[in-house]
């Protein structure tokens, strides 16, 4: 394979099939920062041969102006905003507006924004009676799943994706409504009634109060946590083609319904190596016990017969500090600070992992650092949330990221539905031999 751009012709890459005199010329596609990428689509018509990465690893699966990513320097853009700047000055509702838009809205059109959202907050009325059909033990995420694939049963009025008009209120009735299912899977665990929204509170402070408010009693917004909360929002808005976001992709290429796809979203979240991590970091803590075992713990990590791995720990692309992770350790001491919490055992142990896993060489060579969940499971428990809806309030968060995505590839002309290809090893062509003969 060879590379060329002579006298501002546009740069190629020439792909000789070895052992013939076959090649072919393939452009290579420049963004506006990160890698060259090779445009192998001719490929397959000019030289008969595939490419072959499973994992996605080196494969763009599309062209994007939403978020970028620098894994090797640890930087992580928001139509170009540094994450840092965002979790500090922005809100969640401005940074939803800014991916779903491009730009940074005006005043009018923040408040604009802000209203459309708050406008489509309740559920209708039937789709309460939906969770009375799961068990109370269901995990709230099996519920959001179902519940918002659901939402394509109610709102018809939503479901022509090349409608612009339908596109854009399909988006607010996700992002408005995510919340509102999320805290209900939770009220119907606990059996507590189900809190409906309240638009004269923000967005972060809303969703707390859906979950933790009682109609018997006044409910007090505690202006740390819900500014904790929104920063969560914020750090999870969107993360570029991950496992869920690329699902988005996928399932919208076919012309799915934006409910539908969502849904499809939430399901390859739940994963434990992608959302569902921040739910197995607090397990592993809980399971590690005390600072003394965790040598003990770092060891097993390491013995490949185990199977065991650090959760909170690695990223496809970071190959640095993962930079939400920073600022969800600034947020957790805040929030720790904030609640009068001195000692709080899992902080401290989760301190001494990191310590003792950025001296190891087995991490150090392999460019393991602290993800963006290493840190947020420990601020929601601290704030009172349950581990099993970790996860969920991930997918609360990401609604805004898929949503953005998924109206991105509907836009963009170039779509094509989403197909690929494989390596076939199977038996090749046999013929049938009827039972008695096998
Ligand atoms: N603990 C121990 N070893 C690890 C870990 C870990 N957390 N992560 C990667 N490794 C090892 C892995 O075994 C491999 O070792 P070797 O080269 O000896 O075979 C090497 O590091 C490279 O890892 P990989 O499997 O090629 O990495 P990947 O890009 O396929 O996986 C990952 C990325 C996030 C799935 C993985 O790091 C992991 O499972 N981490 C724990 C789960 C987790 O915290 N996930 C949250 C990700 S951030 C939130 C999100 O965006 O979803």
């Amino acid at each position: 394979m060879s590379s060329t751009a002579k006298g501002g012709a546009k740069p190629t890459v020439t792909i000789t099939l070895d052992g013939s005199n076959r090649s072919a010329t393939l452009p290579l596609l420049a963004g506006s920062i990160g890698p060259q990428t090779v445009d192998i689509r001719k490929l397959y018509g000019e030289l008969g041969i595939f490419t072959y990465d499973p994992g996605y690893g080196a494969t763009a699966s599309c062209e994007s102006k939403i978020t970028y990513i620098d894994g090797d320097a640890g930087i992580l853009l928001y139509r170009g905003y540094p994450i840092e700047q965002l979790a500090e000055k922005s809100d969640f509702i401005e940074v939803a507006y800014l991916l779903l838009e491009g730009e940074l809205p005006n005043a009018a059109q923040l408040e604009d924004f802000r209203k459309n959202v708050t406008y489509h907050t309740m559920l209708h009325e039937q789709i309460r009676r939906f969770f009375d059909g799961f068990r109370r033990d269901a995990h709230p995420m099996a519920i959001i799943c179902g519940v918002v694939g659901a939402l394509a049963a109610f709102y018809h009025d939503n479901l022509d994706i090349n409608d612009a008009r339908q596109r854009e209120v399909a988006a607010f009735r996700l992002i408005a409504k995510i919340p509102t299912i999320a805290a209900w899977a939770y009220k119907y665990s606990i059996g507590q009634p189900f809190m409906y929204p309240r638009n004269d509170l923000n967005y972060a402070e809303n969703f707390l109060y859906m979950l933790n408010a009682v109609p018997a009693e006044p409910w007090k917004n505690n202006p740390i946590l819900s500014r904790a909360m929104d920063r969560i929002l914020v750090l999870h808005a969107d993360h570029e083609q991950n496992a869920s976001t690329s699902t988005v992709r996928l399932a919208g290429s076919t012309g799915a319904n934006p409910f539908a796809c969502i849904a499809a979203g939430i399901a390859a979240l739940w994963g434990p190596s992608h959302g569902g991590a921040n739910e197995a970091v607090l397990k592993m803590l809980g399971e590690i016990g005390t600072p003394e075992n965790i040598p003990q713990f770092i060891r097993e990590v390491k013995d490949k017969n185990s199977h065991t791995k650090l959760m909170g720990f690695g990223h496809r692309v970071y190959k640095n500090f993962d930079p939400r992770a920073k600022i969800m350790k600034e947020t957790c001491h805040e929030v720790l600070a904030e609640l009068g919490i001195k000692d709080e055992p899992l902080l401290d142990m989760a301190m001494e992992m990191e310590r003792i896993a950025l001296e190891d060489d087995y991490f150090v060579s392999r460019k393991l650092y602290p993800n963006v969940d290493f840190y947020s499971g420990i601020i929601l428990k601290a704030m009172g949330i349950p581990t099993s809806m970790f996860t969920v309030l991930f997918a609360v968060a990401r609604t805004v990221g898929w949503v953005s995505q998924w109206k991105e590839l509907i836009e963009d002309p170039s779509q094509r539905i989403g197909r690929p290809r494989q390596i076939y090893s199977g038996a090749t062509r046999r013929d049938y031999v009827p039972v008695s003969g096998r």
